[in-house]
């Protein structure tokens, strides 16, 4: 472990008051993409988030309209002959609810036992608010950064991103860099540092199933008319096997397959399945067969149903058979599957099986490319010595089940090579009650980008 330099110890710790503060200001904004009343909210997170730039000496910072939710871009861009790194995150955040299950109120930051607990605290905030820092602590005591550097925020990570990629293709020219960081990953189970090497994509849809013109007596009409949930529960049980594997007729065409070699990276992973599912709370893991719980998370495709709803639900008993019935769906997506490929699949074969008494029509909810990253790339590698610097130990090279469309956009738009990485802790909650960020891993996270912009910016060094 080669020592952090002292000028820039002494500032960050004389700053970490403060930097908590912003963090906290950040927090504190419930700037949920995904519902249109919080439309203000994610322009006051994208408003906040500019004076922050501001307030760290990065330059050109600009809140830019996409038709959505502001994108917040900045710059830094006077080492001539240096790297250049663009580095996104996203400023929005998922919905909240169960509120019930929240040890506190979610946008009401409460720090506890190393870790603060919020909406955001992780996924994403983190990791934005740690590269500003980052950058901060550097322009501070230096007066420059090593490398050049974009900062992108987008304000629609959580609901699929519609507006970024024709910003991507409008603004390719001034995003022009030597690799994209993707600040929106984070660590491995047992909260070991990792870099993430492969995303998987998603197809997301809804089906919607009619049956008699609206809600009808069961006794009178039962066994004369297809029931719309139960036929809606037919077609997703027809979806998948017994096996785990997914009934879509050319559903796999595109799956790289995995090589031995990929097979003995996932197997080396220190991941004891014993007490992942123990965190879970289930009774047993589940899974297509013939493939590690790791395999199957990280390099298989899935087929999920998120939401089913219809008819009656409210107490006691009603005796209907609906007139409706939806379900919103999606599928988890490795190398090379195309999402719009795979949405047309899916729809053309829930028509085709779904039973003749029934209307079907299947709703594409939009999606995002997978995407599978070198390990060797000059950025990925200054990253694992600037982690293994910080942490004391090796990154992990894993690939991650979740997803981020932009990451294979930045390589099909922009041009540029990936690297995801972050601090999340794995079982931080994202998307769920509860979600926290560990404070040591947010300090360390901003010492680590340090080093990584002096390492990158000097590899040989
Ligand atoms: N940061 C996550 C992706 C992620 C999850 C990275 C777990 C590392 C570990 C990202 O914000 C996310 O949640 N993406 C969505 C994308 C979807 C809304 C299109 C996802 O994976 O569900
Ligand atoms: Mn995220
Ligand atoms: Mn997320």
């Amino acid at each position: 472990m080669s020592n952090f330099p002292a000028d820039l110890e002494a500032y960050l710790a004389a700053t970490a008051e403060r930097r908590l503060a912003r963090f906290v200001d950040f927090l504190r904004i419930p700037s949920i993409s995904g519902i249109p009343e919080h439309a203000l909210d994610c322009r006051r997170a994208a408003a906040l988030l500019a004076g922050h730039l501001e307030a760290a000496g990065l330059d050109h910072v600009e809140v830019a309209e996409t038709g959505g939710h502001p994108i917040v871009y900045a710059d830094w861009l006077e080492v001539a002959g240096a790297p250049t790194v663009l580095l996104y995150g996203h400023y929005d955040v998922q919905p909240v609810d169960p509120l019930d299950e929240w040890e506190a109120t979610p946008f009401e930051p409460v720090v506890r036992d190393g870790r603060i607990l919020a909406r955001g605290a992780s996924d994403d905030k983190s990791n934005i608010s740690i590269a500003i820092a980052a950058a901060e602590a550097l322009l501070a005591t230096r007066g420059a950064l090593p490398v050049n550097l974009k900062l992108v925020f987008e304000g629609e990570e959580e609901s699929s991103s519609v507006h970024l990629d024709p910003w991507l293709e409008a603004n390719a020219g001034r995003l022009a860099a030597d690799v994209a960081l993707v600040a929106d990953g984070g660590f491995f189970e047992g909260n070991l540092p990792a870099i993430t090497v492969g995303l998987r994509g998603i197809c997301a849809a809804e089906i919607h199933v009619r049956g008699p013109v609206q809600d009808v007596h069961s006794g009178q009409h039962g066994g004369a008319i297809d029931n719309p949930i139960n036929a809606l529960a037919t077609i997703i049980a027809a979806l998948k096997g017994p096996d785990g594997r997914i009934r879509i007729p050319g559903f796999y065409d595109d799956v790289v397959a995995l090589t031995e070699a990929d097979r003995a990276d996932f197997a080396a992973l220190p991941f004891d399945e014993e007490r992942y599912r123990a965190g879970l709370d289930v009774p047993a893991l589940a899974g297509e067969t013939g493939w590690t719980t790791l395999e199957r998370r990280g390099a298989r495709p899935t087929f999920d149903v998120n939401g089913i709803w219809g008819g009656f639900a409210g107490e006691g008993s009603k005796t209907i058979i609906p007139g409706r019935a939806h379900a919103k769906v999606t599928c988890r997506l490795v190398a090379d599957q195309d999402p719009d490929r795979i949405f047309g699949l899916l729809r053309d074969h829930v028509l085709a099986i779904a039973p003749p008494g029934v209307r079907v029509e299947v709703v594409s909810l939009g999606g995002g490319r997978p995407l599978l990253a070198p390990k060797d790339h000059l950025a990925t590698r200054a990253f694992a010595r600037a982690l293994e610097e910080t942490f004391g130990q090796a990154p992990l090279f894993v690939r991650e089940g979740g997803s981020i469309p932009v990451a294979a956009s930045f390589a099909s738009i922009v041009g540029l090579p990936v690297t995801v990485m972050g601090f999340m802790p794995p079982d931080g909650n994202f998307h769920a009650p509860n979600e926290w960020m560990d404070l040591a891993n947010f300090e360390g996270g901003i010492r680590a980008l340090v080093r990584f912009f002096e390492i990158y910016a000097a590899p040989g060094a």
